[in-house]
């Protein structure tokens, strides 16, 4: 209610459901931006309100279309990866499915791969069919089969992650954006493990993040981003609105705050990972490591010149058997036992989690899991006491 509106003397209750407010004067304002934790926004008149429909005026109506505190966090994420709009969500998944949703229609085909986070596998496999959408799934690996289909399928959209999950491959981004683009395809990354700060460069047309991840830092938050030119989010954000998948302002707030040491976190996360990575490729009970920090990785070429950074992941595989591989994890006292990734504690997911019961045997290889595979997430303790948890974590796994 506007507070400039003359009020009569009013009831206790009436009074505590209008208090007047106490908003900075003008010239003053608060450093840090307030939480705009409020669903409804109003106008002093219905002509207002009415121009803000039509678009002739700028303003907030209802928080699940726009907020000033979720729009804050959408002009800077769209900025951070280098492009000029994106739609904050309430979850990363949430962030997929809209994006699916809105892009795909009955008819469509769309490209994708084994080495996909498993629930937007779910919504690929699953769910798009039952809207007429079909899929070829492939392994990002097999570049004449990516060729192939799309040579011979007309495809609405090429849906790729890179680094891939758990295996850490490295998808070369700019030859993949060219030749979906080449067959008229849309080209849409999930960016998560890479980061905002990653393949900005590349003509990727919409770019989708987990913020609960990196972006959010600290584990205590669900978010998402759809990243894109406004052009095509213009279109996508009519569909948004009307799935519902809003972030809650309080939400953003914690988003936009951990985005403050984004790039301090992921600095020392990554200079860990360089540790671990170096140490456990050195180590006689691990068998391969991978990280594409490692001059041997077969990704490391390519994360040169692609990757501002080599990532805060390292994923092993032990030599022995899955039982080693959960007594290790088992006793790491350092690293969370637990999904996830980008937090300021490092976590380990052990191969039980790793394992996909929607794959074929050949997929499963193609994924790169095995029965010892153990995925680090790298967080920002100091390294020595990491490496000290890593070994002895070794030694109780084969003692
Ligand atoms: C690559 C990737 N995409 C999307 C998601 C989903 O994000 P959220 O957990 O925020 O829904 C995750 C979560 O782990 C992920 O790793």
């Amino acid at each position: 209610m506007s507070t400039d509106k003359p009020r009569p003397p009013l009831q206790p209750i009436t009074r505590a459901n209008h208090p007047d407010r106490a908003d900075p004067p003008p010239g003053n304002r608060s450093l840090v931006a307030p939480i705009w934790q409020s669903v409804k926004f109003e106008f002093d008149t219905v002509e207002s309100t009415e121009r803000m429909f039509r678009g002739q005026q700028d303003g907030y109506f209802y928080s699940r279309s726009g907020n000033p505190t979720t729009r804050e966090l959408e002009r800077l994420v769209a900025e951070l990866q280098g492009r000029d709009d994106c739609i904050v969500t309430a979850s990363g998944i949430a962030a997929v499915s809209t994006t699916l949703l809105a892009l795909l229609g009955r008819g469509d085909h769309l490209l994708c791969f084994v080495e996909t986070y498993g629930p937007t596998r779910y919504l690929l496999r699953r769910l798009l069919p039952r809207f007429g959408v079909e899929y070829t799934m492939l392994s990002v690996e097999d570049a004449a089969g990516i060729e192939r289909t799309l040579a011979e399928r007309p495809t609405r959209l090429v849906w790729f992650e890179s680094p891939t999950n758990p295996a850490l491959k490295i998808v070369d981004v700019e030859w993949l954006t060219a030749l979906a683009h080449r067959h008229g395809a849309l080209a849409v990354l999930d960016n998560t493990f890479a980061g905002l700060h990653h393949h900005g460069r590349y003509p990727v047309d919409v770019y989708v993040h987990s913020l609960t991840k990196y972006a959010a830092g600290h584990g205590d938050v669900l978010a998402g981003a759809i990243i894109g030119s406004s052009a095509l989010l213009r279109r996508m954000r009519e569909d948004a609105i009307h799935l519902g998948p809003a972030l809650d302002p309080h939400a953003a707030f914690l988003v936009l705050r951990g985005l403050k040491t984004y790039h301090l976190r992921r600095a020392a996360q990554c200079a860990n990972a360089l540790r671990v990575a170096g140490f456990l490729a050195g180590h006689p009970r691990v068998d391969r490591v991978r990280y594409p920090g490692l001059p041997t990785d077969p990704g490391h070429a390519l994360a040169r010149v692609q990757c501002p950074d080599f990532g805060s992941m390292v994923t092993i595989d032990l030599a022995g058997t899955a039982d080693h591989a959960r007594r290790f994890v088992e006793s790491l006292a350092l690293f969370g036992l637990t999904a996830s990734l980008g937090s300021t504690e490092s976590l380990a997911m052990p191969p039980q989690f790793l394992r996909s019961r929607d794959f074929t045997p050949e997929q499963q290889l193609a994924c790169g899991v095995g029965e010892t595979t153990v995925r680090l997430s790298l967080g920002i303790e100091a390294a020595e006491d990491l490496l000290a948890d890593l070994e002895q974590a070794l030694a109780a796994a084969y003692a």
